[in-house]
């Protein structure tokens, strides 16, 4: 997929608001269309009529403006959009689109498009720092809106901190990014699975499903056709993504083989419970004896079954490990004939399961790498940045 063509530039009420007229004309040397729509406050820092001068096309900041809406109405102007870009976004611009307001025509526009959103902050460090803030980042981005900095730096307001909006070229270069994933496919198994004991219990395990989700957010925002096979998790779809719901081993792994068939990559996340209750009891069992045995039996191995497929996709496994983790990983990379393996600790504070953070350590037959602690949706990235890696050494063999 090529870079967005139409570009819808919002701009909210920061000092940084200036910079967007660059922006604005770097996108349009760079062949897009682009076309400004100030929040109400953003017009006392900034001339609509600028922007104008530099995209040649009207700057919107009225919802109830006649003239603007016989032109291009809002909902028209939604649909437009080939991608959404912020630029600046203030703590209040994100607040408001965190929580789904639509009280101004940029945050209507926002709402009514199905358009990539792109986020470029601008704010004060202790702004920035917020929990408030960063709480509706992180719900944005689980939408799969895109953040683009900020930078750290000196800023208008005389501190020094992280803050700053990025500079209209890094901008640019990173929205008009090749995407690196255009045209494969992609299956992502998340989440849990659970195993019914009887009509009120089961066993499961404590993966918030993030993990895979963030995988399947970020390769479909690189142009890769996903579909992401869930267990019972409290998450959005994201942006681009077929979402598949099933509840235990045996569901998930039946719905994996349904879909395999056309995938080049299969990335099983999911924390599939190995065993499961011998018996299914039809009613509640009944609290009585002093204790109780439950007899398991194991379920399928979805990623083992997978790799047995005369045209196996490739396979990108992960290790769930609370020791030895380097020795596991490389056992099970080995014994589920895997392309790749993510090993990642678990049982520690922060990190891994239920948890908003995550480190890996990439293992693959002949190399390995490992990627830091840091928010699942970058680890995401540098994970598919492996995974293309590999995908083209082994098209190059
Ligand atoms: O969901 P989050 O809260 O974000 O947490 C993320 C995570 C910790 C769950 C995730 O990063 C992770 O490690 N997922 C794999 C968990 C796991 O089951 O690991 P494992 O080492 O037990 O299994 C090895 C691999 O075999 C995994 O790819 C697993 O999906 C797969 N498997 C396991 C058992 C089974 N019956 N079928 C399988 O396909």
């Amino acid at each position: 997929m090529s870079p967005p063509q139409r570009i819808l530039l919002g701009v909210g009420a920061g000092i940084a608001a200036y910079k967007s007229l660059e922006l604005a004309r770097r996108l349009r040397e760079r062949g897009a269309e682009v076309r400004a729509v100030l929040s109400p406050r953003a017009r006392r820092l900034i001339a609509p009529l600028a922007f104008q001068a530099v995209t040649g096309q009207r700057a919107r900041f009225e919802l109830w403006d006649e003239e603007g809406e016989a032109g291009m109405s809002h909902i028209e102007l939604a649909r437009w959009a080939e991608a959404i870009l912020l630029a600046p976004a203030t703590a209040d611009l994100i607040a408001r689109l965190a929580h789904g307001l639509a009280d101004d025509l940029l945050t209507t526009v926002c709402l009514a498009s199905e358009a990539p959103l792109w986020i470029a902050p601008a704010m004060n460090r202790t702004m920035w720092a917020h929990p408030a803030t960063q709480n509706n980042v992180r719900l944005l981005q689980t939408r799969g809106a895109r953040l683009l900095g900020p930078a750290s730096g000196a800023q208008a307001c005389g501190e020094e901190g992280p803050g700053r909006m990025l500079e209209p070229d890094e901008i640019v270069a990173a929205l008009c990014a090749p995407q690196a994933l255009a045209g494969l496919r992609l299956l992502v198994t998340a989440g849990p699975t659970f195993e019914d004991i009887d009509p009120v219990r089961f066993i499961g395990n404590r993966s918030s499903g993030r993990m895979g989700f963030a995988i399947a957010a970020e390769a479909a925002r690189q142009g890769a056709r996903v579909t992401l096979i869930s267990g019972p998790v409290a998450l959005q779809t994201p942006i681009g993504v077929r979402r598949i719901d099933v509840r235990s081993a045996r569901e998930m792994l039946a719905a994996v083989l349904a879909e395999i068939d056309d995938q080049d990559v299969f990335v099983a996340a999911a924390a599939v419970a190995d065993y499961r209750p011998r018996e299914l009891a039809e009613q509640k069992i009944k609290k009585g004896m002093a204790g109780m045995n439950l007899e398991l039996e194991a379920n399928p191995d979805i990623l083992a079954t997978v790799a047995d497929l005369p045209r196996r996709p490739f396979l990108v496994g992960f290790a769930a490990e609370t020791e030895n983790l380097r020795a596991n990983a490389m056992a099970k990379l080995a014994a589920k004939k895997l392309d790749l393996i993510a090993a990642n600790w678990v049982g520690r504070p922060g990190q891994g399961f239920d948890a908003e953070e995550n480190a890996l350590l990439l293992l693959w037959p002949g190399g390995e790498r490992e990627i830091p602690r840091m928010d699942k949706a970058e680890v995401a990235r540098a994970l598919l940045a492996t995974m293309v890696e590999r995908l083209e050494s082994r098209a190059s063999a």
